[in-house]
């Protein structure tokens, strides 16, 4: 039986930069199932607690952990950036890519590129350079990219920022069919319709720190911080 990568324990992480502090200490446990929404006023650190956990950035205290060694945590997780990383190829090819550094065969890869293709609605785009894409084509692209290897876990930093609301509807079916398939979602948004839409717990990032972390059906109406109110009700925290 293969190991499962959960449960993410982090414990009393904090990040620096520049000699200061901007998150943390974080305490924060990551089951497999459901999708947490990381919400919080910009600069809250919402960003960075993502790369934490991916492991783009290390902790200076504290630590986060995987229930398998890390490489092995790597190889099954996937981040999506805000704007989207293309490589100079088709789209195809961007898509394939994953499968190919993994040592799929080329003529395979390419088989079920054309798969994440059709799903994601580019299949009439796969010859095309990957750079001539719209806002919204990128992030399907992207998304295609990350699901083609079937992730345990897959974050996504305010993946529809800037889309139109038929990108955006297309994009949350995607991340709604990851994780009916069975991939952990861990999501930044800043769009409370989609956190009610795709979330199952919200993890509300204020000053650095959790503020307050609960099932999404109760944040929305009933907070149980005053800088949670005050934020979903518009009003600026910082
Ligand atoms: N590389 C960096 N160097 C210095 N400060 C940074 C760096 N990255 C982020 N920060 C600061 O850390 C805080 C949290 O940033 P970020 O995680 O991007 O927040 P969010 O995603 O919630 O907007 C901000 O105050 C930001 O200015
Ligand atoms: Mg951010």
């Amino acid at each position: 039986m293969v190991t499962s990568i959960f449960p993410l324990q982090i414990r009393d992480a904090c990040l620096e930069k520049s000699g200061t502090q901007i998150i943390g200490p974080i305490n924060l446990e990551i089951l497999d199932r459901g999708c947490t929404v990381v919400v919080g006023p910009n600069g809250s650190g919402k960003t960075s607690l993502l790369r934490l956990m991916h492991g783009l950035e290390k902790a200076s205290q504290g630590y986060v952990k995987w229930n398998v060694p890390r490489a092995q945590a790597y190889a099954s997780q996937c981040y999506v950036f805000q704007t989207p990383v293309i490589m100079r190829r088709s789209v195809r090819d961007n898509i394939a890519y994953p499968l190919l550094l993994r040592g799929t065969q080329r003529k395979t890869a390419l088989k079920e590129a054309d798969k994440w293709l059709e799903n994601v609605g580019l299949e009439a785009s796969g010859e095309k350079k990957a750079h001539v894409l719209s806002g919204g084509e990128r992030q399907k692209l992207a998304l295609a990219r990350a699901l083609i290897t079937n992730p345990g876990i897959l974050f996504l930093d305010e993946p529809t920022t800037n889309l139109d609301g038929a990108s955006t509807k297309e994009i949350e079916r995607l991340i709604g069919q990851a994780q009916a398939a069975g991939t952990r979602i861990v999501m930044a948004t800043h769009d409370f319709g989609q956190a009610r839409r795709l979330g199952t717990d919200v993890l509300f990032m204020y000053r650095g720190r959790i503020h307050e972390i609960c099932a999404v059906d109760d944040f929305f109406p009933t907070p149980s911080t005053e800088e949670a109110r005050a934020f979903i009700g518009g009003e600026i925290v910082l």
